[in-house]
């Protein structure tokens, strides 16, 4: 038996992390095992570098920031995803590989072959089945993140290029599984529209 691996992309404020707890609440209504999980982070490993990577006082040049992204991934595969996937888990990923070329490769101008190539190293080939990209405006994300008064990590804190090139690579993003959600819509309108897929992958 071999679970579905789903991941839920987009730039900051775009709605992954209100997304993916109510597609985890669906997939287990519908009977399913389902695990969400959040990047980086996930093991005790992850978190201790999603604490390093995302202090906002911290200083970390490109290289370093995506072998730290790429740490806590090789170490969630490995721990986590692989085996539930192998007993037929659904895996919900907020953020994974499409965040490491939009913001190390987009963002900070690292080579793609060479990211693509230790990413592979880090996931041991492993590939979302479906990867929901969700798209919005330039600004809205931002907006929604003042709104809500989230104190900026890192990441966050970057200069308004930084965030275009990262939006920008984001709506670029094509390829097997990758699917675009307008994410500017009502939350329960995206959740709807994202949940569609998700049927859709389960039926496959
Ligand atoms: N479709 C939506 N319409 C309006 N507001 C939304 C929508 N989805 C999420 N929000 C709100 O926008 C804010 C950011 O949403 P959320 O934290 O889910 O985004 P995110 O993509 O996880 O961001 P980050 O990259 O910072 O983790 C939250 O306050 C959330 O309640
Ligand atoms: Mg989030």
């Amino acid at each position: 038996m071999s679970g579905r691996f789903i991941v839920v992309e987009g730039p900051e404020g775009a709605g992954k992390s209100t997304l993916v707890p109510e597609l985890e609440s669906r997939l287990r209504h519908a009977g399913r095992r389902a695990l969400a999980v959040k990047e980086p982070g996930g093991t005790p490993l992850g978190e201790a570098v999603r604490r390093l990577v995302l202090h906002p006082a911290g200083e970390v040049v490109p290289a370093a920031e995506l072998f730290l992204m790429l740490v806590a991934r090789a170490d969630l595969v490995a721990r986590e995803l692989r085996p539930r996937l192998a007993e037929g888990w659904v895996i919900l990923s907020d953020r994974f590989d499409l965040s490491t070329m939009a913001y190390q490769v987009a963002g900070r101008g690292l080579p793609r072959e060479a990211v693509a190539a230790a990413n592979a190293l880090a996931t041991g080939g492993l590939e979302p089945d479906l990867t929901l990209v969700l798209d919005i405006p330039a600004g809205v994300g931002e907006a929604r993140q003042r709104a809500a008064g989230k104190a900026l990590d890192r990441l966050e804190q970057e200069d308004p290029a930084f965030h275009d090139r990262v939006r920008e690579a984001y709506l670029r993003a094509a390829g097997p599984g990758v699917v675009h959600l307008d994410a500017s819509r009502p939350p329960a309108a995206v959740l709807d529209a994202a949940w569609r897929q998700v049927q859709a992958l389960l039926d496959r």
